[in-house]
């Protein structure tokens, strides 16, 4: 058969192959355990920790739409992450970009400082010089997140993995803001594409999970051996609702894309906003190189408002349809303020260097009618405006923006770190 399409992929995985009922919909396997025939005569599934029919058919279906030849499903995206770095040794480099995930950030230093499970250089890929010091420091692996979180920041993949050929890294691309339909690692050169499945991919913020999708077999079995060993395999109930939610993947990312680029418009009609954040703007640094290695320009923006941080709830409280939560890639509309939540695990400094402003407002734009989007924003901009007019920034529901003390990750042994804010913050 000819390349499936992503539409094709998604919708018919695991239709119609049921051999006990016929049934058209792929049945959804709760067991934890699997009857051997005879003793010595286990069938193709023993434990669901380790193996899992419903989990597997996820698995196929991430791995055709990715072009990888193996794909891990994990309980969370983070756990995803964790598990690619079980390919380092306390001897090996990894190198990492200044401005990605809060999470991701917080796990790749603590793991770095508090374990020593490998060394860590942090590197901002927007610098000229971003290629000498990957060089200098010969890296065993090289993370990319691209467009990044949350500053949509963009990487040439296709140069940083060249690079890592000539170096002998692995590279690995977390995919999430993108997912694989406007967007594949793999194809460009990239080793392993991480997701948090938690996103566009099951798409209606009802599962926590993950995904790591190799290109090399031998890699993807290493891994997938260390994902059992950890045990950090998805859940079967939650890989079927994703490959439930991956089913209209297309269609919603199309919708999801079409919405951001009127959104991205209005704002930046706005008085109030000084600067949007979308690699789909011609002046936006990495244009030219989204426009090359994406098929689309996504649905993720950011936003810096020119008022007081102060002033933030006015406009947050106006909100109606843009929930303030956590999260992405679900059909509802959220926002965010990167500052206080996404990236609280971020030092104050590490936020600064990343650009990571303290009225940055970062959205998850949806798919509901557009007309009710842009109609909500509009009362937000007029309230906040009537704000700074009247210089009021304390109306009377407005509750201030949590003060979030940031420290640098503690060096001094586990104790201090216990006490350390930065780690105590969950998302
Ligand atoms: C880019 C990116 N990678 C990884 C993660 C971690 O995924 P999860 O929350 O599913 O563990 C997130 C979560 O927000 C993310 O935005």
């Amino acid at each position: 058969m000819t390349q499936r399409r992503f539409a094709t992929i998604a919708a018919r995985a695991g239709i119609a192959q049921d051999t006990a009922h016929e049934a058209v919909t792929p049945p959804l396997y709760l067991t934890s355990t699997y009857r051997l025939k005879a003793l010595g005569q286990a069938g193709q599934y023993d434990y669901s920790r380790s193996n899992n029919p419903t989990r597997d058919l996820l698995a196929e279906a991430l791995a055709e739409m990715e072009g990888g030849s193996q794909a891990i499903v994990t309980n969370t995206g983070m756990s995803a992450c964790v598990l690619a770095l079980q390919l380092l040794t306390p001897e090996d480099t990894l190198v990492i970009p200044h401005d990605c995930y809060g999470g991701s950030y917080r796990l790749f230093t603590n793991l770095a400082e508090r374990k020593r499970s490998f060394k860590l250089e942090i590197i901002n890929f927007q610098q000229a010089d971003w290629q000498a010091r990957i060089q200098a420091c010969k890296p065993a692996m090289i993370w990319l997140e691209t467009p990044s979180n949350p500053l949509l920041q963009i990487t040439d993949i296709k140069a940083a993995c060249q690079l890592a050929k000539q170096l002998r890294a692995i590279t690995v691309v977390d995919n999430t803001f993108l997912s694989p339909v406007l967007q594949q690692p793999l194809a460009l050169g990239a080793d392993i594409v991480v997701h948090s499945t938690t996103k566009y991919i099951n798409g209606h913020s009802d599962v926590v999970a993950g995904a790591l999708i190799c290109a090399d077999q031998s890699i993807g079995d290493e891994l997938k051996w260390w994902a059992n060993c950890l045990g950090i395999t998805g859940a079967a109930f939650d890989a079927y609702l994703t490959l439930r939610g991956l089913r209209t993947l297309q269609p919603r990312m199309q919708l999801h894309q079409s919405n951001a680029e009127q959104v991205v418009a209005f704002l930046q009609q706005q008085p109030l906003v000084s600067k949007v954040y979308y690699p789909g703007l011609i002046e936006h640094p990495g244009h030219a190189t989204a426009k090359a290695q994406q098929q689309g320009f996504g649905a993720m923006l950011s936003f810096d408002l020119d008022v007081a941080p102060e002033q933030l709830p006015v406009f947050l409280d106006a909100l109606q349809c843009f929930t303030l939560a956590q999260s992405l890639g679900g059909i509802e509309s959220l926002i965010c303020h990167p500052g206080s939540m996404t990236h609280a695990s971020m030092s104050a400094e590490a936020q600064q260097v990343a650009g990571i402003g303290p009225t940055l407002l970062r959205l998850s734009v949806g798919i509901e009618a557009i007309d009710d989007l842009l109609a909500d924003l509009s009362t937000a901009f007029k309230r906040l405006a009537a704000a700074v007019k009247n210089n009021s920034s304390q109306l009377p529901d407005s509750k201030p923006v949590q003060e979030t003390v940031h420290e640098a990750p503690s060096d001094t042994g586990p104790t201090e770190c216990r006490f350390n804010p930065a780690l105590t913050a969950l998302w």
